[in-house]
């Protein structure tokens, strides 16, 4: 009876017999950890490929979130593609808490009319501080 027991237990792969004497349970912990810190190493490497494609000079945080967002499909830093050019929106509007505020709020509510016929989309989901954070970069690349 006592052979049985022991053969069970060695089957059970070290599972339930002596889990606390073997450190199987701080094993499973350590590899769970392991996975965390490798999905997280990945997502680096992704905002750091983002980046480095989107903008090869800054990594200011307005132009990180102007990499993580959709705003290259439409806009770069120095000619107009479906938006108008960064830069002749810099020189458009000096960069005042107003100013910032109110472009802030376009880019969020989307809209046309100051440079075109052709709406920019919204950004519903963009939070206000995060879109004044990256009119303020837009603003700081005036020529
Ligand atoms: C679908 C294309 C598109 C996308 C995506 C887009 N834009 Fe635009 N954007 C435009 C167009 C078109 C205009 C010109 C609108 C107008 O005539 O008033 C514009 C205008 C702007 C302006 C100037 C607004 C004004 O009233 O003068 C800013 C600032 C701006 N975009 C920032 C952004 C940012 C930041 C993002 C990313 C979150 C973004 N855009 C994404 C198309 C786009």
């Amino acid at each position: 009876m006592k052979k049985v027991f022991v053969v069970l237990c060695i089957s059970a792969a070290l599972a339930a017999c002596g889990g606390s004497k073997s450190g199987s349970g701080s094993a499973d912990s350590t590899s769970a950890s392991n996975e965390t810190a490798k999905t997280a190493e990945s997502n680096a490497d992704t905002n750091a490929t983002k980046t480095g494609t989107e903008s090869t000079a800054s990594t200011a945080p307005g132009a990180k979130l102007i990499a993580a967002n959709d705003c290259s499909t439409c806009h770069k830093v120095d000619t107009k593609v479906i938006g108008p050019a960064f830069q002749d929106v810099a020189n458009k509007y000096p960069a005042t808490e107003a100013n910032i505020d109110t472009l802030a709020n376009k880019v969020i509510k989307g809209g046309k009319g100051n440079w075109g016929d052709i709406p920019m989309a919204a950004h519903p989901t963009l939070a206000l501080a995060d879109a004044k954070v990256m009119v303020q970069y837009i603003l700081s690349l005036k020529k």
